[in-house]
């Protein structure tokens, strides 16, 4: 999809920047555990900010999702997955495997998006 690519492109580009200065065993680190300032754009790119508030990212006002704010402390994700990282990777690629009924929408969210952007939400306390 081209989303997908310019999506990809810009990432690249910011995970380029973010790179000066850091050794290089930090950057293996974040690609395990994911890269919260990573995710934050990509709360932006994959329009989650069109249904959700989520603080600290621009534009992200919405009351069509419920409010993402302290995500660290919920027990539950969406109320059903017990709120572990690994859960919360697989809500954020495929909401309509676990919840068909849920107004949230699979949208084609990568393993990498999902890590960064689940890192992001976990600082979120
Ligand atoms: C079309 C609107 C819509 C979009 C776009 C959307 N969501 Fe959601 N999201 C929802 C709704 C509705 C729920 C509540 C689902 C439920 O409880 O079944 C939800 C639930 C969630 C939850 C669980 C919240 C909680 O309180 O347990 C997280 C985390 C989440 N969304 C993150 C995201 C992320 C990250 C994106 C972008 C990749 C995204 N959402 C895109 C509508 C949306």
């Amino acid at each position: 999809m081209q989303l997908d690519k310019t999506i990809a492109v810009f990432l690249g580009m910011l995970a380029g920047l973010s790179a000066h200065g850091h050794e290089s065993s930090t950057a293996a680190m974040q690609e395990m555990e994911g890269d919260p300032q990573r995710g934050k754009v990509a709360l932006q790119q994959y329009a989650c900010t069109g249904c959700h508030v989520i603080p600290g990212v621009v534009g992200a006002n919405s009351l069509v999702g419920p409010p993402l704010d302290r995500m660290a402390k919920r027990v539950y994700i969406a109320g059903s997955l017990p709120n572990t990282p690994e859960n919360m990777i697989r809500w954020l690629r495929h909401p309509q495997e676990i919840a068909s009924l849920s107004a949230m929408p699979d949208l084609g969210v990568n393993e990498r998006d999902a890590r960064d952007m689940a890192a992001y939400l976990y600082t979120l306390d």
